[in-house]
């Protein structure tokens, strides 16, 4: 176990040490020496057995915004830690492993995720036959049973215990390029090379605006500010968002209305449940039913019937590791855009998850996918949010922009777009996602026009760069092509400019209830006939087909 309770002070002079000692700069007497020696050996003993990935804390007595993770050290063998520490008014959440609003953290008076019994991957001579590994208990079992989701396959439960990316003795092998190809894989080592062999001069940046949540006469309004008539992309054709649309509260008159104009539309689950855990920990059936469910009742009260659901996000974007994946392969699902990539110089571009993912499992709760699943990623460059981004301390970037929480006002925000457009624009290009609940744009009054404002900038000011949908990023991908050539690129041409009337005036405003919510009657509006129940995870076309004796 670890050593239960380190002050304040030692933290500094931990991660100081290490810093001169990186540097050999100091010659060390002997008293020194050993001091050195003891707050190494304290490191050692803090990171033994323990994931590099994971952040933990030192002290349950300091603010809880404060964590820190092993770093293997190159040079000097061992360990050294990485601290992080939170913007204010955000704690460290052990259990999502990134910064949350205080009150969503509930673990500031534990130092550390629960430790679990491990399996014994490693050792100097195998200890089982072929095929089979060891379990924390010394019972050795069939190498695939290791990290498939079910547990209890080693008797101490060490079997779904080590499954990291980095960890999984089946995880999907690292990239390879001369396997991995266009059209249906991308992998780059580091993730940030650009597809095709374009010059970084010659690649439009693509920026995906993006809705988490319900649509409904809240943020319709908002959308309509966004997604005006006269912006138009520079191949003339207006500019297109993806709305990762849930449930509740949704009018599917108007997810049509977007669908018609050209907007995609992806699943954000039925539930939408507020309790991180259940997406983490979620079984293959908790995610059929959640967007599977979620995609039928889109497609059947919006009348999508042109296949074109093809993408979903977790809510919470808390991603439900290789469960969610083998759902999605099930079900033609073609990508996943949950999965966050850490702040870093150069952003990530999309991948193929055929390989293994080309960067740190980041936030998520670190249940990223670890198989190889025949899926794209559309990953979460987080955001650098710094006011001044020349002269700030460095912060933990934020995936939402609705998450990043230390922007209170229209400059501020204005800058969060300006920075962080120039910092894919000025590097590789990466297409740069900005995620937003549309309730944020409601609450922070101004916001929506500062957003709009700077889409107009864009549009007008530079011809490089578009506005587009999650999978237009995936067809450029697939088949990328220089600017000069995207003025008559056909993949980008469908539902160039819809104009027109909704396909109806007066949707039904169906008041419903569902056995499923009981107590609870809701609205569903939509252009087609109402259905005889509320639509929910057991029952999503509305049929009550499953509750018929
Ligand atoms: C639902 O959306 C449609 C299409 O945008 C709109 O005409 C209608 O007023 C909306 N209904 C409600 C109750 O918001
Ligand atoms: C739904 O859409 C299809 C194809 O666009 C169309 O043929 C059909 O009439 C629509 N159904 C209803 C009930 O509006």
């Amino acid at each position: 176990m670890m050593c239960p309770r380190l002050s304040l002070f030692h933290i500094i002079a931990i991660i100081s040490i290490s810093i001169v000692k990186a540097q050999n700069i100091l010659d060390f007497g002997a008293d020194d020496r050993a001091e050195q020696d003891r707050l190494q050996g304290t490191i050692e003993e803090l990171c033994k057995n323990r994931p590099l990935s994971e952040y933990f804390r030192l002290s349950t007595e300091s603010n809880c915004r404060d964590a820190v993770r092993c770093v293997g050290n190159d040079f000097a063998g061992g360990h050294t830690l990485a601290a992080v520490r939170c913007p204010t008014g955000l704690l460290f959440d052990l259990d999502g492993q990134t910064c949350d609003w205080a009150t969503k953290v509930d673990n500031c008076d534990r130092l550390t995720k629960p430790r679990l019994a491990r399996p014994n991957f490693k050792t100097d001579e195998p200890v089982c036959p072929e095929g089979l590994l060891q379990c924390g208990d010394g019972a050795c079992i069939d190498k695939l049973l290791f990290c498939d989701g079910n547990e209890g396959d080693c008797e101490d439960g060490s079997d779904e215990v080590a499954c990291t990316i980095d960890e999984d003795p089946n995880a999907a092998p690292k990239c390879d390029r001369s396997q991995c190809v266009l059209p249906d894989c991308f992998c780059s080592a580091d993730g940030t090379q650009v597809p095709g062999d374009l010059e970084v001069g010659q690649v439009p940046q693509m920026v995906t605006l993006t809705f988490n949540g319900a649509v409904n006469s809240d943020n319709i309004p908002i959308f309509q500010e966004i997604f005006k008539e006269d912006f138009i992309n520079p191949n003339g054709c207006s500019i297109k968002g993806t709305f990762f649309v849930s449930h509740k509260y949704t009018n599917y008159s108007a997810v049509q209305d977007l669908h018609r104009r050209g907007h995609e539309i992806g699943a954000f689950s039925i539930t939408r449940k507020d309790d991180p855990q259940y997406w983490t920990k979620g079984t293959y059936d908790d995610w059929l039913a959640e967007m599977a469910g979620a995609r039928l009742i889109i497609e059947r009260f919006s009348n999508i019937t042109d296949g074109s659901v093809i993408g979903m996000r977790a809510p919470y974007l808390r991603v439900g590791g290789n469960q969610q994946f083998l759902m999605m392969n099930d079900q033609f699902f073609i990508y996943d855009s949950s999965i966050a990539a850490p702040l870093s110089r150069v952003p990530i571009w999309p991948y193929t998850l055929l390989y293994r993912m080309p960067h740190r499992c980041h936030g998520n709760a670190h249940n990223c996918p670890s198989r190889s699943h025949p899926i794209w990623e559309l990953p979460i460059n987080e955001l650098d949010r710094r006011d001044d981004p020349n002269y700030d301390e460095r912060l933990s970037g934020c995936t939402l922009v609705s998450s990043c929480s230390n922007i209170y006002d229209k400059q501020q925000f204005r800058t969060l777009l300006e920075h962080n457009f120039n910092r894919h624009y000025g590097s590789n290009r990466a297409p740069l996602t900005l995620s937003f609940d549309a309730a944020w744009l409601e609450i922070n009054k101004g916001f929506t026009r500062v957003l709009s404002d700077w889409i107009r900038e864009k549009l007008t000011s530079q011809s490089d760069v578009y506005f587009v949908t999650e999978l237009q990023v995936i067809q450029w991908m697939q088949n990328p092509v220089d600017i000069n050539s995207l003025r008559d690129y056909a993949e980008w041409k469908d539902k160039c400019d819809v104009k027109g009337q909704a396909f109806c005036s007066l949707p039904n405003p169906c008041p419903l209830t569902t056995r499923e919510l009981p107590g609870e009657t809701l609205r569903l509006h939509t252009c087609m006939e109402c259905p005889n129940n509320y639509p929910w995870l057991l029952d999503p076309t509305g049929d009550g087909f499953s509750f018929k004796k």
